[in-house]
């Protein structure tokens, strides 16, 4: 069972991951705009996994015999100044999103609920790889200028990336 305040805090996040979610589709749509198919296909797994963190919140929710509410969710950006622009907007969200998973954790720890606090520990260690992941690309788009054959060659590089599968129900490592 979860507490009312231990409820709405998780609900609240299940509307950040879909929003995170959004966000990056729409970055994908931005980088199909100028012709960068690798980094679309990147923006395109990463909305994959954010659909994935948020059904994680959700499976847990009913678990726990909470009570999910869908919310609405807020308008996403569409256009940015460059790819290096969009991908730095990227690193930014996920520090934000960091930020929300260690306020949950308080959250739980203040509601003396042990299960969450452990179910967020997945996050507490995935954000520090969404974090790393964004903030790699940022930099490699700095050292290949945003232009030319090194834009071209990272665009390349962000073509290789695949979208993981969460293990089945019952196989779940977290
Ligand atoms: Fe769901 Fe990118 O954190």
């Amino acid at each position: 069972m979860l507490t009312d305040k231990m409820n709405e805090a998780l609900n609240e996040q299940i509307n950040a991951e879909l929003y995170s979610a959004y966000l990056y589709l729409s970055m994908e749509a931005y980088f199909q705009s100028i012709d960068l198919p690798g980094a679309a296909n990147w923006m395109r797994v990463q909305t994959q996994e954010e659909l994935v963190h948020a059904m994680k919140f959700y499976d847990f929710m009913n678990e726990r015999s909470g009570r999910v509410l869908l919310k609405p969710i807020e308008a996403v950006p569409t256009e940015w100044d460059s790819p290096l622009a969009a991908f730095e907007a990227a690193y930014e969200h996920e520090t934000k999103v960091t930020a929300r998973i260690h306020k949950l954790v308080d959250v739980a720890r203040e509601e003396h609920d042990h299960a969450t606090e452990s179910f967020l520990q997945w996050f507490v260690n995935e954000q520090v790889e969404e974090e790393s992941s964004t903030d790699g690309v940022v930099k490699r788009l700095n050292l290949a200028g945003e232009t030319g054959g090194g834009l071209f060659m990272v665009d390349q590089e962000l073509a290789q990336r695949v979208f993981t599968p969460p293990p089945a129900q019952g196989q779940q490592q977290a």
